[in-house]
């Protein structure tokens, strides 16, 4: 037997060589959104008022039926789930999914840790180690993450901020796809641009993937958060049924981010069958939520609509707010409850660091989310930031008078 001592245990400064972490380890960025929240806390601590436009967590309370549920369940064991999500579960996503005319049977709903599992048990299922998927910048940023996790590339493919980050015509989109491209990931409506794609755009896209033989995967997390504008998902595409992948979640839907409650759902067989595997491996979704969350999903529109002409009535505030604040590019976001804005600086970078680090307008001052961290591209979105809705009216109105105010003293500065 090996006694271990003191002495044996390796040291860093003993070693001769320095163990190293896996170069995807490295490489993978740490969440943009949240960098400079450190600095917030800090100058709240100075008695500042920060108004947080970066991060999307709603901030509206969940549902009181979600722990009403809780506290009833009368369980002695608290045993692993289904791989795949409990039966009521997967009946309630099946119910939700009806609401919108989507028809799914039970076993081709995967229930996910939150939407981030199904996006990674979808890249997984569809790629092999070194293959690529499409994505359109500005994307969500966790895709990096994701794309790291799954050991994929994403393949960006940049939109114009003056069409509302729209999709460009598919001689734009093909020139793009490479040998090694398996699929396209859109994300509608888009976190973080607010675009919600037209039916003929997504037509655009179940062509391309028809003729190039790729899979269409498709993040609807905020199908709801949408303002006037219809959301088509891709599932509404029967010809594309063998290729089509949803990508779901009732986190935001619902303001239930910390229940982990998602789903991946799909007509072809054997990506359903590969979720379910890959959901072997980790056993189970937690139980307790899956079943807290069953009264949400079979009566969706109850608990979605409030949420949602809230965020209209926000919409509406930041979309006429930025209108007034000179040398700012913006346009009318159809969904979600973010829009990414051009500003008239170099660096959105710094100047989203300064605003942090010093600025203040009447003891108040704002924290913002750089636009290049929703790129793969290098340089670009440089003087661009986003916007989350995530505030009451009243703050909001509050928070773009101090971008106005910033926006000057910065000019005249840098
Ligand atoms: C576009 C998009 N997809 C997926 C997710 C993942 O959400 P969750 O894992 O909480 O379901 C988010 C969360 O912000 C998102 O914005």
């Amino acid at each position: 037997m090996t006694t271990i001592t003191q002495e044996s245990v390796p040291t860093a400064s003993k070693s001769t060589t320095s163990i190293q972490i896996s170069a995807r380890a490295k490489s993978t960025q740490d969440s943009p959104i949240r960098k400079l929240s450190a600095t917030a806390e800090a100058r709240k601590q100075k008695g500042i008022r920060v108004y947080h436009l970066n991060i999307g967590q709603p901030d509206l309370p969940t549902p009181p039926i979600v722990f009403e549920t809780i506290r009833d369940l009368k369980m002695s064991t608290l045993a692993y789930a289904p791989s795949n999500g409990l039966p009521q579960a997967l009946q309630a996503w099946r119910t939700y999914f009806e609401g919108f005319g989507l028809s799914l049977e039970e076993k081709e709903i995967i229930v996910t840790a939150g939407g981030s599992e199904a996006i990674v048990f979808a890249m997984c299922a569809i790629c092999d180690y070194g293959d690529d998927i499409i994505v359109f910048e500005p994307f969500y940023t966790n895709y990096n993450g994701f794309a790291s996790i799954a050991n994929i590339k994403l393949n960006p493919i940049p939109l114009n901020i003056r069409n509302g980050f729209h999709l460009p015509p598919s001689e734009e989109i093909e020139k793009h796809i490479t040998s090694r491209t398996r699929g396209i990931l859109i994300c509608n409506p888009s976190n973080p641009t607010g675009t919600i794609y037209a039916r003929e755009e997504i037509q655009r896209l179940v062509e391309i993937v028809k003729r190039r033989n790729l899979f269409l995967l498709s993040d609807e997390v905020y199908r709801e958060f949408a303002y006037g504008t219809p959301v088509n998902s891709v599932l509404d595409f029967p010809e594309i049924d063998d290729r089509s992948v949803l990508l779901d979640s009732t986190s935001k839907r619902f303001n239930v981010c910390g229940a982990r409650i998602g789903a991946l759902a799909s007509h072809n067989k054997e990506i359903v069958q590969s979720a379910f595997r890959f959901g072997m491996a980790r056993l189970s979704v937690a139980s307790i939520e899956q079943l807290a969350l069953v009264p949400l999903l079979k009566s969706a529109r109850t608990y979605t609509q409030p949420i949602v002409e809230e965020f209209w009535r926000r919409r509406d505030i930041v979309y006429e707010g930025l209108k007034t604040i000179p040398g700012v590019i913006s346009y009318e976001p159809e969904g979600a409850f973010y829009i990414v804005i051009g500003l008239p600086v170099k660096d959105a970078e710094h100047f989203s660091k300064w605003l942090i680090e010093e600025f203040e307008y009447q003891g108040q001052t704002i924290l913002l989310a750089p636009g290049p961290g929703f790129y793969a591209t290098r340089g670009a979105g440089v003087n661009e930031v986003r916007l989350a809705f995530m505030l009451n009216g009243d703050d909001l109105r509050k928070s773009l008078v101090v971008l106005r105010a910033a926006l000057e003293v910065y000019g005249k500065r840098f």
